[in-house]
């Protein structure tokens, strides 16, 4: 009988889980005003809000945060970590950041200004209020087949080249600074971005002189599924996949926090010197001395040693594995999830699931809340509370997807804990006739309202 792949790892340290009852649950959802951002940890059975800071670290990287080096300029944890970078990029400018959005301002700063555009397949929340916050725009050239549920296209993150195009055609490189790669593209499902798709917007951007930057939060996972999914790459290792991918990028903005395998951080990595020299004038001001940029030098440390772990084959097999197993088992229940399955995590279609309510019942918010007061499961919604109000109309913007994100830290959970969210769900699916109204906005923020947004029952 052929084995089956397992974890390359066992554990060594637990954290304790608080059960709760789901009339305790009721009570709590509607004390945090329906917004699963509001609840306490300890209100939470399995916390799936994010993969963002929330995994597990190695023995080996806990041995790395105790020996750091705390020096204020030039340490040895920022030269390990400057060196890990370059040899898995290329990239030989390193900024680090406290986290991903403060790459982003960061890089911002120097290349975007009122009226630009900034083309791309769907930019990230943070990236998109960073942009919008300096009056310029963020275009989404993502291909068709992303907001297609069950189209099974293997790169549902790609950028559609004729799209892209038109954009170029219309704004040239004066209107904009660089096209934007975010791989795995989240706002999709997680879904990656081929080689082939990043050579053609190389090619494209050459001839019209625009450069390319990636948003690389989720790279090993978008490096995965290039080695499965891409014949040329079968043979090849992550590393040598990822070393293959930056190459076709002038830099890249990085959450740590991801595939970094760290609880806190992020950078920004750069090809061109004159470039990391502006942006670091920025780093200094925001974020803090060139080598250390809003981190201990021990999370400098761990970072190198997480983004060597987070780039072999074993660990990434293990890690999409757990996520496509919990996908493969929604699906045999009949619910409908964004296929094929995601790198961070399982979409859930909540037009699908509640076909009867109205957008404006805010369906994957009202599921979301109805798994979290049937088994203590916290996702996150990936629909119109998030897609916010556009900034000049202020009306709703309503996206092609309305989703329920359900993302798995990394190295957390157990096969048993990916059953109990499946079954909770399946509870959730057999009653979905049952829930007959969503939820409305009792109070909003002007930017970002997700976070903090207070609603009532409808
Ligand atoms: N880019 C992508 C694709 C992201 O998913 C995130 C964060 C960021 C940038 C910003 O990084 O949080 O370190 O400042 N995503 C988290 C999430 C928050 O839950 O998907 P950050």
């Amino acid at each position: 009988m052929k084995l089956p792949f397992i974890e390359p790892y066992r554990i060594k340290t637990i954290e304790e889980i608080n059960f709760s009852t789901r009339e305790e649950r009721e009570k709590w959802i509607e004390d945090a005003e329906y917004n699963l951002f509001n609840l306490q940890s300890n209100q939470v059975i399995i916390d799936l809000l994010t993969d963002s800071g929330t995994g597990a670290m190695s023995d080996k990287q806990w041995a790395e945060m105790m020996t750091g080096d705390e020096s204020y300029a030039g340490s040895s944890s920022f030269k390990k970590l400057k060196d890990t970078v370059e040899q898995l990029t290329g990239f030989p400018y390193l900024l680090p950041t406290h986290q991903g959005r403060a790459a982003e301002n960061v890089l911002f700063s120097v290349l975007v200004k009122e009226g630009h555009i900034i083309p791309g397949n769907t930019h990230f929340d943070t990236t998109k209020g960073h942009i919008e916050f300096r009056k310029a725009h963020a275009v989404d050239c993502t291909i068709d087949e992303a907001f297609s549920i069950d189209d099974p296209y293997p790169f549902k993150g790609n950028i559609d080249i004729e799209k892209l195009e038109k954009i170029y055609q219309q704004y040239g490189k004066e209107k904009i600074p660089f096209t934007l790669i975010t791989i795995t593209c989240n706002s999709s499902g997680g879904q990656p971005v081929s080689i082939e798709n990043i050579r053609a917007v190389k090619a494209l951007s050459e001839r019209y002189n625009i450069p390319i930057f990636f948003d690389a939060a989720r790279f090993a996972e978008n490096a995965f599924f290039i080695k499965e999914r891409e014949k040329e790459f079968h043979h090849q290792t992550i590393k040598e996949i990822c070393k293959e991918m930056f190459s076709y990028a002038d830099g890249m903005t990085m959450s740590s926090k991801k595939d970094g395998l760290v609880n806190i951080g992020g950078f920004l990595a750069l090809k061109n010197e004159e470039l990391y020299q502006e942006a670091g004038n920025f780093g200094i001001i925001y974020e803090g001395y060139l080598t250390y940029g809003g981190l201990a030098g021990r999370d400098l440390a761990a970072l190198a040693q997480g983004l060597q772990e987070s780039t072999e084959h074993s660990y990434l097999q293990a890690r999409i594995g757990q996520v496509i197993y919990l996908g493969e088992k929604l699906r045999s229940y009949g619910i409908p999830v964004q296929y094929p399955i995601g790198g961070h995590a399982v979409f859930v279609d909540a037009l699908g699931f509640y076909p009867h309510l109205k957008r404006d019942d805010f369906p994957a918010q009202t599921l979301g809340i109805e798994l979290y007061k049937e088994a203590g499961v916290r996702g996150v919604e990936i629909g119109t509370l998030l897609a916010d109000r556009d900034p000049e109309t202020r009306e709703n913007r309503y996206p092609a997807l309305e989703l329920l994100r359900l993302a798995i830290p990394r190295r957390t959970y157990t096969q048993n804990h990916m059953d109990y969210i499946a079954k909770a769900l399946k509870n959730v699916f057999d009653r979905r006739e049952e829930v007959t109204k969503g939820y409305s906005i009792a109070w909003e923020a002007p930017i970002l309202r997700h976070f903090t947004v207070k609603l009532k029952k409808k």
